[in-house]
């Protein structure tokens, strides 16, 4: 998509993030995710994808510990507003993001989501079964970001996912 940048969110952004993830998955949870993160500060980006006049997609990163060690992080949720999906911005949010959860050391991101999106982006099932944690199964991937990470542990998500 043209004309398009993505930057971490503001406050003044929450209502409109908010609106963008109930739209897009049609249920109120994963904004309630994305307030609680952040007021538990277990946000580590927030960031909103926005033409000249508008937000259009926003992608959640936050920490995971390994063994209790804050070095990984978690994918999600993402979104695109249902009337521009399909058009590269939620694949623009993913690649930006995970460049910068690279860049800040993290050794992993892992994510609960579709089977068929992710591993476009280097996400793995195999890898992420690894790993014990609150999930499991084709859904449940990992994508390595830095080495010299542990290869299995035990994980720990924020208390927003209830896990
Ligand atoms: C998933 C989502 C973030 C992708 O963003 P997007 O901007 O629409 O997607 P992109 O344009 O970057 O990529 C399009 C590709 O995503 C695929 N895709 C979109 N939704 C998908 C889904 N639910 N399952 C599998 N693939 C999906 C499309 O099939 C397309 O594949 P192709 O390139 O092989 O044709 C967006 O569709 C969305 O907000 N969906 C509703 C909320 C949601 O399900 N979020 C993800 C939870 S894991």
């Amino acid at each position: 998509m043209n004309n398009l940048w993505i930057r971490p969110a503001s406050n003044e952004d929450a209502d409109i993030i908010t609106e963008l993830n109930d739209a897009a998955f049609g249920t109120p949870e994963e904004a309630q995710i994305v307030t609680q993160l952040a007021a538990d500060g277990d946000s580590l980006a927030s960031l909103v994808a926005h033409n000249d006049r508008e937000i259009l997609g926003h992608i959640q990163f936050f920490r995971v510990l390994i063994d209790q060690d804050d070095i990984a992080c978690g994918l999600g949720p993402v979104s695109a507003r249902p009337d521009v999906q399909g058009r590269g911005i939620g694949a623009g949010l993913i690649k930006f993001g995970l460049t910068l959860m690279e860049g800040a050391g993290r050794t992993h991101c892992f994510l609960l989501g579709h089977k068929d999106y992710y591993p476009r982006f280097g996400f793995s099932a195999d890898l992420a079964a690894q790993f014990g944690g609150p999930w499991s199964g084709p859904h449940f991937m990992a994508k390595e970001l830095n080495p010299n990470g542990p290869s299995t542990g035990q994980l720990t998500y924020p208390a927003a996912f209830g896990a």
